[in-house]
């Protein structure tokens, strides 16, 4: 069989995304920049061309898609909105901010996964949002990755892991936050609940909404089950590199480790660390350590490295989002 060709990536001329808009309503696959991590994007109201989502990815028909809108007047078509929907749109979006919400009978069961709810997003980046007024539909996008790999945060990063499953690619640089939407379930407005950390933190939230928002229950054991808690793998974002999680890394605990270990932290650590010492900040700024997470997992899992120790970061805000993102890399 010969091999399929490699996806070309597309800089986001007009022309380029006239065309990429009409591979889309043509029913086809693109991947596209968002502020958090690249997404692979098909016309969220077509079950064939979402289908071939879930092939390219290798991911299992029970975990559902987030359908991505360009304007708020698209919620309705989508979902069914309810007060404390439109407090967070108007507070957050276009943003990283997923919404769970009751589904609207216009969008395929395939994309819920078979759930009555369904996640809707208005995201932020100017080429996304472009490409979607021009599509003029509303695009269902899982992350840009194989199914259970570390999240893309460039072009680059699609075309290595899908390169060969799909054809077109519309780059937006490299990701600006570089970490998931935060996902927050409204089916129950008086009962808002935190599925996913991200960005947008949960105090945020619970400003914005005027209540507490409870917090994501942690899973110990791997499940594909829709039904359970969909987004909750607890495996997920993996190198293939096992990767060992540390409260706190001194550069002291590296001197007892092997040459052969890479060693992550989320801060540049004083004094003159060794080759294979990395870090995700050199202040330790959270955002910019979330930023970077991805990328730096994946050059490391490259690297030949027979593990890889990160600390995680302390406090809560920002690093929730990363901590969650760390622990699921670590699960086995
Ligand atoms: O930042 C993001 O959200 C990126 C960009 C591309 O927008 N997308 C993304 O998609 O991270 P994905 O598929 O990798 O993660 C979406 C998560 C899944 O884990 C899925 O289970 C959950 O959202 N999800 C989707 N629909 C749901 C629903 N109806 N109820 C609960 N969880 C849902
Ligand atoms: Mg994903």
């Amino acid at each position: 069989m010969p091999r399929k060709p490699l996806a070309r990536i597309f800089r986001g001329t007009p022309r380029n995304l006239s065309f990429l808009a009409a591979r889309l309503r043509a029913g086809e696959l693109v991947a596209v920049p968002t502020e958090t991590v690249y997404g692979l994007a098909a016309d969220a109201l077509n079950a064939r061309a979402c289908r071939k989502i879930f092939s390219a990815k290798g991911r299992p028909t029970t975990d559902p898609l987030i359908v991505h809108i360009a304007r708020l007047a698209d919620l309705a078509g989508i979902a069914v909105p309810n007060a404390a929907a439109f407090t967070l749109a108007e507070a957050f979006w276009p943003g990283p901010l997923t919404i769970i919400l009751p589904k609207n009978p216009a969008v395929p069961d395939l994309v819920s996964a078979g759930l009555p709810s369904v996640a809707v997003r208005m995201p932020a980046h100017p080429l996304f949002r472009r490409l979607l007024r021009l599509a003029a539909r509303p695009l269902a996008a899982p992350s840009a990755n194989l199914f259970g790999y570390i999240s893309p945060t460039t072009a680059a990063h699609v075309k290595a892991g899908l390169g060969r499953k799909i054809r077109h690619i519309l780059d937006g640089g490299p990701a600006g936050i570089g970490l998931e939407s935060t996902i927050i379930d409204l089916r129950d407005p008086a009962h808002p609940r935190l599925l996913r950390p991200g960005s947008i933190t949960r105090a945020a939230l619970s400003k914005a909404l005027g209540r507490p928002v409870s917090s994501p229950r942690r899973r110990r054991a791997a499940t594909t089950s829709a039904q359970v808690s969909p987004g909750q793998l607890a495996r997920h974002y993996s190198p293939r590199t096992p990767l060992v999680l540390h409260r706190r890394l001194t550069l002291a605990k590296v001197a007892g480790g092997a040459a052969d270990e890479a060693w992550l932290f989320i801060a540049k650590p004083a004094g003159r660390p060794a080759k294979n010492v990395f870090w995700l900040d050199t202040r330790g700024d959270l955002r910019g350590a979330g930023r970077r997470l991805f990328a730096q997992l994946r050059r490391l899992d490259g690297a030949g490295y027979c593990r890889i120790h990160a600390e995680t970061a302390s406090g809560d805000g920002p690093a929730e989002a990363i901590n969650d993102r760390l622990r699921r890399a670590a699960a086995r």
